[in-house]
């Protein structure tokens, strides 16, 4: 790829302004990470946090299946941690290390480490070293996303993630015969508490062990910083949003900011441009439209909960209304009806919304209210908007143009908006390259 990305060698600070928020008798000492072969006779003298040079030599192979590539890098640390948990403990790695390296293997999209990906490439990054690094951070980002959906999963009370028990309810599952349901499902619970702790200190683990230069080193470390902590504070301002049925607009823009549209979108694409040592303005473009999609993004998630079918979401249906969660869709909703003086939808709202017993009836007069106040109009034309935005970013600075359409791609895909106008841009090759589409998580 000729190098056509203006690069700005003054760019050494992050231009995001965000807020920066025993055992009874002693088992034998495990062996340190790192230590032997873990059982292994293929990584001989490998780290458990080293990754051997796949695609990642050879920056083009990865452009042709960048799904591909992050896999096999994530294969390979995810085996070497369930290893190293093997000789900690082989409860421990049955039980939580293995379910979380399942969880992260068998993942969605890989639609963040896509975006680093593409990211680095519209910045120009073609060294190998930093293909290197930007395969290991968008690994580090999937586990992220593992600690993020497992801790999710329990705090909503969702039964089910991509199509399968969610992981606090598969332990449940398993201990349910052996010491009945009550105990078992607290379990489960304290289980994935812990499973979302250990993906959260892999992927610290594959930060702390990537080879950056010294100033890409900070300006990623200063990005997964502030990333950690915005993805609690949404968390955070959702559940007590739900549990005080703080329903406003601007509240819900915002949580929906911090505990989505960072980690999953802007953030992802700004440890591409600091990998790429992009200058000033392609990382503010990048991090303008990741702004917009990662709302996108959100907002697209909120409708799928209400408006589309587990089969395709993998989730249950009706979660958000149930648990009365405070969504830009459902604060439209309400405003809506309280300008227009719609008592009976406001009832509707009113006596279903954080309701966990609310039967199908009663969750289908849930969407009619959304839909008949124009609420579900509303957000699907401010989600084209975003991502029109977002994509409008992109042109405002000078990005290497086929990663960029491939930027392009993924951000309509990962907000459900319409591949029409991509069709026209896009051969239809290059989109199916893209790997698996879809909006969601
Ligand atoms: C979860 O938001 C955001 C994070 C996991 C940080 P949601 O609760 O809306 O996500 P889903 O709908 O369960 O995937
Ligand atoms: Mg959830
Ligand atoms: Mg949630
Ligand atoms: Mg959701």
């Amino acid at each position: 790829m000729s190098s056509t990305v203006a690069k700005d060698r003054r760019a050494d600070r992050s231009p995001l302004e965000h807020p920066t928020a025993e055992q009874d008798s002693p088992a034998p000492t495990p062996r340190t990470a790192g230590e032997g072969d873990h059982g292994r006779g293929d990584h001989p003298r490998a780290s458990p946090h080293e990754t051997r040079p796949a695609y990642g030599d050879d920056p083009p192979a990865v452009d042709a299946d960048v799904s591909g590539a992050v896999r096999v890098v994530l294969g390979d640390l995810l085996d070497r941690q369930v290893a190293a948990a093997e000789a900690v403990d082989p409860l421990f790695a049955a039980d939580l290390a293995a379910p979380v390296a399942r969880f992260t293997r068998n993942g969605g999209k890989f639609a963040r480490s896509r975006f680093v990906w593409w990211a680095l490439r519209a910045c120009g990054g073609a060294e190998p070293a930093q293909a290197r690094a930007a395969l290991r951070i968008g690994a580090a980002l999937e586990l992220i996303q593992t600690c993020a959906l497992v801790h999710d999963d329990v705090m909503d009370g969702a039964r089910l993630r991509r199509g399968r028990p969610a992981l606090h309810v598969e332990l449940a599952d398993q201990y349910a015969g052996s010491c009945g349901a009550q105990r078992a499902g607290r379990l489960g619970e304290a289980a994935a508490i812990l499973a979302g702790d250990l993906a959260l200190a892999w992927a610290d683990d594959v930060v702390a062990d990537t080879e950056m230069p010294g100033r890409t080193a900070r300006r990623v470390r200063e990005l997964w910083r502030a990333m950690r902590t915005e993805m609690v504070a949404g968390q955070y301002l959702d559940v007590q949003g739900e549990a005080t049925s703080a329903r406003s607009m601007a509240r819900a823009i915002r949580a929906a900011c911090l505990k989505s549209a960072l980690y999953s979108v802007e953030r992802p694409l700004a440890l591409g441009a600091a990998l790429a040592d992009a200058g000033p303005s392609a990382t503010r473009a990048l991090c303008s439209a990741g702004r917009c999609v990662g709302l996108a993004f959100q907002l697209r998630d909120d409708l799928l909960d209400a408006f589309g079918d587990p089969r395709d979401t993998g989730k249950p249906a009706g979660g958000d209304i149930r648990s009365g969660k405070p969504t830009y869709l459902a604060a439209v909703a309400q405003a809506r009806a309280e300008t227009s003086g719609d008592r009976r939808a406001l009832d509707v709202l009113r006596g279903t919304l954080g309701r966990t017993d609310a039967s199908a009836g009663e969750l289908a007069a849930v969407r009619e209210v959304f839909t008949a106040t124009g609420a579900r109009e509303t957000v699907e034309g401010k989600i084209g908007r975003l991502v029109a935005q977002g994509l409008r970013h992109l042109d405002t600075a000078v990005l290497e143009p086929e990663a960029t359409r491939r930027l392009q791609l993924l951000m309509r895909s990962a907000s459900g908006v319409a591949d029409t106008v991509a069709s026209d841009v896009v051969p239809l090759s290059l989109q199916l390259a893209t790997g698996d589409e879809g909006a969601g998580r």
